[in-house]
């Protein structure tokens, strides 16, 4: 959904925003990090730091990709982008919107994903486990069968679809808008051949399917602790974060059937964020390996399929 008023307004900033936008492009990057960062918005909507939001922001106004933009620090930004820069700015302050929401873009895992508000925005560190092509615990030549179960906009599924070149990936969420862009993004990046998406509430429309590789960013947040989160988690689904009373109903509906839905040697590796603790608590005998990421996050557990309760009877 990129933000493209119907005409050409004033190049000088809004009243919310302090002075004129700079006419070249990084002084427009600093100055806008620079608004962010006194306004007390949340990061962590794709962008964990005021400076990559003011890009992200610059790449609504222009147009352009990251890569032109970062490639080419002195352009000149003509009124028209000034303007429209300093309306995205606005509305992120206002609105509290994620600003991958208010240009209808993200980027996750080196690829750009098409976004809104149907589905959660990309962000998850599974992205490096991904990057690494599962080492070591998988060999990427070998992988043939993937799910990811709550693929939302699919950029788990695409990911998974690029590190392991041999796979067919199944990409499952239970609810239908997510399911539409998804497929916009599985177009995008050409995959239609590859990645297929299943309407499924958990594993329920998968019978008689086995995987190499179970891969799931569930939602997680205890009911009671969504309306203690910043203002722009209220943007997202509330499907998407939302799981129960102790955000675990999710994890246990994926861990009670999982058994039965990965193949010997298949392995599960499932994103909790801060409900780590809660997890281990709720399964102490299970042999969760909780894995480490070099560029941030945590609470991802990985367990081997042998590892798994037995499967119930279908
Ligand atoms: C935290 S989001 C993750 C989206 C995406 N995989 C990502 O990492 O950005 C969780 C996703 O699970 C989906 N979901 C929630 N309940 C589900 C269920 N019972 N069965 C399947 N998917 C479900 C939501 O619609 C949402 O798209």
């Amino acid at each position: 959904m990129s933000h493209t008023p119907d005409t050409d307004p004033p190049a000088s900033a809004p009243a919310l925003l302090p002075g004129e936008v700079p006419a070249r492009l990084d002084e427009a990057v600093d100055w806008a990090a620079g608004v962010l960062a006194g306004a007390g918005v949340h990061f962590g909507h794709g962008a964990d730091n005021p400076h990559t939001e003011a890009i992200i922001l610059l790449a609504g106004a222009t147009g352009l990709s990251l890569e032109v933009l970062m490639a080419d620090a002195a352009r000149p930004l003509a009124p028209p982008v000034r303007a429209q820069l300093a309306a995205l700015l606005t509305e992120r302050l206002s609105s509290r919107r994620p600003a991958a929401y208010l240009v209808g873009r993200a980027w996750f895992a080196g690829l750009e994903f098409e976004v809104d508000e149907r589905v959660l925005v990309p962000r998850s560190p599974l992205a490096e486990f991904l990057a690494a092509g599962g080492a070591p615990w998988l060999d990427p030549a070998r992988v043939r069968r993937v799910l990811d179960l709550g693929t939302g906009s699919g950029c788990l599924a695409i990911a998974a679809a690029m590190a392991f070149p041999e796979a067919r990936v199944d990409a499952a969420d239970l609810s239908s808008d997510a399911l539409a862009v998804a497929a916009a993004n599985v177009r995008r990046h050409g995959l239609e051949t590859r990645v297929h998406l299943v309407l499924s509430d958990h594993f329920a429309a998968l019978a008689g399917e086995r995987y190499d590789l179970i891969l799931s960013n569930p939602p997680y947040v205890p009911a009671a602790r969504l309306a203690e989160l910043p203002p722009e988690y209220g943007h997202e689904p509330a499907m998407a974060l939302v799981s129960g009373e102790d955000g675990l109903d999710s994890v246990r509906a994926i861990l009670q059937d999982a058994g039965l839905f990965l193949r010997p040697g298949g392995i599960l590796v499932v994103e909790v964020g801060e409900v780590e603790e809660a997890v281990a608590r709720a399964w102490p005998h299970l042999p969760l390996t909780w894995l480490e990421f070099e560029h941030g996050g945590s609470g991802v557990f990985l367990l081997e399929a042998e590892s798994l309760p037995p499967p119930r009877e279908p």
